[in-house]
């Protein structure tokens, strides 16, 4: 029997996160399929910060990130390199993860040369068009090219099937963010190597924060550096740790606002390991990350959410976070309560809806059974109830 060939996309930090487990799953079955990962490198650092962590080497790295790339280009050099890229390797399906442009693009370009896709963590909405941006859309655009929908949750599912999409064809796995975090909290940590070694986290109630996204770049960027600035003043035991991104529009907001404040510590991003340490022990996550959305509940940590809305309704709809959008009054008033209402705190705290631990196991014994045309390609009482 030919092998089928597994071609296995990533371009950001966070999906490089998402998919390493899948990665590990999918090379454990060589009797039937190989597995080739292509890096798009629409991050460099942060997606490299990632690969080494996990020992991953992409078969093929296209290195595409320009500093302060617009959507446009980078969609155009996505399209481009990937036409060439899957016109060599020629693989008989391609797996993307989340809502990047990466995602988006490669999807088209995979289309187009009528190779499946498979997109793991499909079926999220806000159902604002606008808001994530542009995520919103990539998500939405790339489900329409998708072959198999693997859905993280039973909401996700129902969303796919609202858009009219086939139910044989969407398939309940849970987020492989989960089984990423489980490998690593098992792993042994070195604080002291580590480059939060000189961050004195126990001697203060740490309020952990990542801030990012487009929609919020500017004013509403600005909104929440004040609040945090002002948060810190108000209590002299809290302290702010605030990994920054490298878009230079965050960096800019963020360090004119909040360098040289005393308990705001604006540290570089840091490796996956090291954040996940960050959030064990931090009192509070404040974030308008989508991933730090289902990390934060699996680590049992009150989470506050700086969007107006969100694609990851689960947590909030089991009592774990707030949506508190980016009013600078809302912020300092959300935060304040978590930190001098004990009750207002524990109700936070809950078991994580996103998944258990085994949707990279679910995704590539899925894939075997594409690759050895068995139906279904997920046996129903083998899905993800969540
Ligand atoms: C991208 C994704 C977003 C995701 C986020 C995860 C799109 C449109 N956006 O947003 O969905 O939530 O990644 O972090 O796909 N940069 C570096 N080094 C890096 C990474 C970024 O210098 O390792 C700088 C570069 O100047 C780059 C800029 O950040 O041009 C923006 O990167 P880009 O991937 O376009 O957008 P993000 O805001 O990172
Ligand atoms: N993360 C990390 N180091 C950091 C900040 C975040 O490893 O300094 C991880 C975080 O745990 C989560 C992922 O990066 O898994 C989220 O990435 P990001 O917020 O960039 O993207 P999003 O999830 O919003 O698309």
């Amino acid at each position: 029997m030919n092998k089928k060939k597994i071609a296995v996309i990533m371009g950001t930090r966070p999906e490089a996160i998402k998919m390493a487990p899948v990665v590990y799953a999918l090379k454990q079955r060589t009797a039937d399929i190989e597995t080739i990962v292509i890096a798009t490198a629409q991050h460099r650092q942060m997606l490299d910060q990632v690969l080494s962590l996990f020992n991953i080497v992409p078969d093929i790295d296209l290195d595409l990130m320009r500093p302060d790339q617009n959507l446009n280009d980078l969609t155009c050099r996505v399209l481009q390199l990937m036409q060439k890229t899957l016109t060599d390797v020629k693989p008989d399906m391609l797996m993307v993860q989340g809502d990047t442009t990466t995602v988006f693009a490669a999807s088209v370009a995979a289309f187009y040369l009528k190779i499946p896709v498979v997109h793991i963590e499909a079926g999220l909405r806000s159902h604002e068009l606008y808001n994530p941006f542009p995520e919103e859309a990539n998500r939405r655009l790339a489900s329409v090219l998708t072959l198999i929908h693997l859905a993280p949750t039973s909401l996700a599912k129902k969303n796919l099937l609202n858009e009219g999409i086939k139910e044989e064809n969407i398939f309940v796995t849970g987020n492989t963010v989960v089984d990423a975090m489980s490998t690593l909290l098992d792993a042994p940590f070195s604080f002291l190597d580590s480059p939060l070694k000189n961050l004195h986290l126990n001697q203060h109630r740490v309020i952990l924060v990542t801030s990012h996204r487009r929609e919020s770049l500017g004013e509403e960027l600005r909104n929440t550096c004040f609040a945090l600035k002002e948060i810190v003043q108000r209590f002299p035991d809290v302290m702010v740790v605030y990994p920054v991104h490298l878009n230079p529009n965050v960096r800019k907001t963020v360090m004119e606002i909040l360098s040289d404040v005393e308990r705001v510590a604006l540290i570089e991003p840091v490796d996956y390991q090291s954040f996940l340490y960050l959030m064990r022990n931090a009192h509070i996550i404040v974030t308008d990350s989508g991933g730090v959305q289902e990390e934060a509940p699996t680590l049992k940590k009150p989470l506050l959410v700086l969007r107006k809305l969100t694609e990851r309704p689960e947590a909030f709809n089991a009592g774990l976070s707030k949506i508190i959008g980016t009013s600078t009054n809302t912020i300092i008033s959300e935060i304040s309560l978590l930190l001098t209402d004990d009750k207002a705190y524990q109700s936070m705290i809950g078991s994580n809806p996103f998944g258990d631990g085994r949707a990279s196991e679910r995704i590539a014994e899925l894939v075997v059974r594409w690759a050895r045309n068995e139906m279904p390609l997920l046996l129903p009482e083998n899905e993800f109830i969540g």
